[in-house]
């Protein structure tokens, strides 16, 4: 087998000439022969002045150089795209995919024997290990870190949960134009994820289950020292993984997502969590099934004290020990044989931790913050395929409720009537929200967190069931029903509520129905008509997007990049 400059030489009948033509253009960037005689790590440039996230991506870099070198072998860095959750229109879920076919491409392409990815913005790891899955080639992530937690009149402040609190409390008028002026500036002190257990940081956690991270690289804050260190010490395992792996396909066993999906339960993790892990798994031989998400979540509780579920922030869950110290706890629901990137198992790599006295951060396994895992699915005649709820960041006193429904026939139709004075709502109805699927919105927006309707919230009301094929941003709280299955612009039963129609959500029994009798549903459906393809759908990506994404309980990647068919 080739590798270094020789490895997938460009096709011009002549292999040696396309060496020869390959040499010749590299030179003028004045390497020597010595080192372009070395395997090569790639290294993924996702640095963007539209993505303050990784800021630090240029510094990661030049220490992951380091790493290799020292190591023997040649860094090369190419960029790729890089998404930014608030500088990506329509939604970053829309380009999530067209980024893991950048990754996958780039890495087949260019002659690189291992790979770096550099991430950590939401949609970016997620779209680096699917793409690099399918490439499959020796590859390690390295998150870009959270960013530090912020102050405000003695407040602690971590983006973005308490952007939405804040937000809240200016909505309420109970926080000055002034002051959320003030806040504004100081909610992401630094560069690096957000800095609460949001989807950044679920991922990055994620990673170390998977055993495609180095242990702790999911915690240390973008801007600290470590987390330079960290770079240097994953440059040097990607040189050695240029001789002989381990590949993805060699990590990503069932275990392995068995041991990601007990991570995401036990950290209270984002939502998303779930529909970037299926995608994951949905390009190996082991997909997942939402049900295995719920059966791991029944026997794995909550010990992660962070917000948005908790009250800490991921600097303090860093001090605490991260994830090696958290896995102490959690060591017989985790198959710790399973294989790691640094050559052994998750066992060997987790042998070295932190026990830090007093922390309260990491709870210990007999006293959890829950009993049950942060995030449980839900079936019923409004969700056939399937929908979540973070029940971790839910009210407690809506865990069963029944009540009227609220409909709201999309994003936009939301946006324009939920302060309107005159909306007809109470605090015991169920907000509903439709196409804001993955076709519908197109992109399922992060739109799931429906603001309490203005009239409500000025009373002091903070939480009411919402309901939505939707996302919500990890870094949101509420009781709050996601990514129903299938949506309503695929003809789900969510297309088919009324306003005035009851629903009743019961996540002990995982139910969520719609109380109107067959009959009726099966008239409506006669009825419904599918909303019409928009313009911007009729060419491009738009249209290859609209054509081939999957459904929420797949993981809406694109149904011809799947590796197993259904
Ligand atoms: Fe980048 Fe939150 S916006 S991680």
């Amino acid at each position: 087998m080739t590798s270094g400059m020789r490895k997938g030489l460009t096709s011009y009948g002549d292999s040696e000439f396309s060496l020869f033509l390959r040499k010749a253009f590299i030179k003028a960037m004045g390497y020597s022969d010595d080192a372009l005689d070395r395997p090569i790590v790639g290294i993924t440039n996702t640095y963007s002045d539209f993505n303050p996230c990784h800021g630090n991506v240029p510094q990661l870099i030049e220490a992951v150089k380091r790493g290799a070198m020292l190591a023997g072998a040649m860094p090369m860095v190419f960029p790729t795209i890089s998404i930014h959750e608030s500088f990506a229109y329509p939604t970053s879920m829309f380009l999530r995919n067209l980024m893991a076919m950048d990754t996958e491409e780039m890495i087949r392409a260019l002659p690189v024997d291992s790979v770096v990815l550099i991430g950590g913005c939401d949609k970016t790891t997620p779209a680096q290990v699917m793409g690099a899955v399918s490439a499959d080639i020796p590859a390690i992530v390295l998150p870009v870190g959270p960013m530090l937690v912020g102050h405000f009149k003695g407040e602690v402040l971590g983006a973005c949960t308490d952007c939405r609190r804040l937000w809240g409390e200016f909505r309420g008028n109970r926080i000055s134009g002034e002051d959320i002026e003030v806040a504004n500036a100081r909610l992401a002190p630094s560069v690096g994820t957000c800095g609460v257990m949001g989807t950044a940081s679920t991922i990055a956690i994620m990673m170390e289950g998977l055993g495609l991270a180095l242990p702790g690289s999911a915690s240390i804050p973008a801007p600290h020292a470590d987390r330079i260190r960290m770079a240097e010490a994953t440059g040097k395992r990607a040189a050695e993984m240029t001789k002989g792996g381990p590949k993805p396909s060699d990590i990503l066993t069932r275990d392995a997502f068995r041991n990601a999906i007990v991570m995401l339960q036990a950290i209270g993790g984002s939502t998303n969590g779930v529909v970037h892990l299926s995608a994951m798994a949905g390009r190996t031989k082991n997909p997942l099934t939402l049900e295995e998400f719920d059966e791991i979540g029944k026997t794995t509780p909550v010990l992660v004290d962070l917000k948005p579920s908790g009250d800490h922030y991921m600097e303090h869950f860093h001090q605490a020990g991260g994830v090696p110290r958290l896995m102490q706890e959690l060591k017989d629901v985790l198959a710790l044989d399973a294989p790691h990137v640094m050559g052994g198992t998750l066992g060997d790599a987790i042998k070295v931790f932190e026990d830090v006295p007093g922390q309260t951060v990491i709870k210990p396994r007999n006293a959890p913050l829950k009993k049950e895992g942060g995030l449980a699915v839900l079936h019923g005649n409004l969700a056939p395929r399937g929908a979540v709820i973070k029940q971790a960041a839910a009210s407690p006193r809506l865990m069963q409720h029944e009540g009227r429904a609220v409909v709201f026939d999309s994003v936009e139709d939301m946006t324009r009537r939920i302060d309107d004075p005159n909306l007809d709502v109470t605090e015991s109805d169920v907000l509903v929200m439709r196409n804001a699927g993955p076709i519908g919105a197109p992109g399922m927006p992060e739109a799931g967190y429906l603001p309490i309707p203005k009239k409500l919230a000025q009373k002091g009301i903070k939480d009411m069931v919402r309901i939505s094929d939707a996302r919500m941003s990890g870094t949101a709280f509420g009781t709050i029903v996601l990514h129903i299955s299938p949506e309503s612009a695929a003809g789900g039963p969510l297309a088919l509520v009324k306003t005035g129609d009851r629903i009743r959500l019961d996540v002990a029994a995982r139910k969520i129905d719609l109380l109107v009798d067959d009959a009726e549903l099966k008239k409506r459906a006669t009825e419904w008509k599918a909303p019409p393809v928009p313009d911007v759908a009729q060419r491009g990506y738009a249209k290859l997007y609209r054509e081939h994404v999957q459904q929420a309980d797949e993981g809406c990647d694109f149904d011809f990049l799947a590796a197993v068919k259904k």
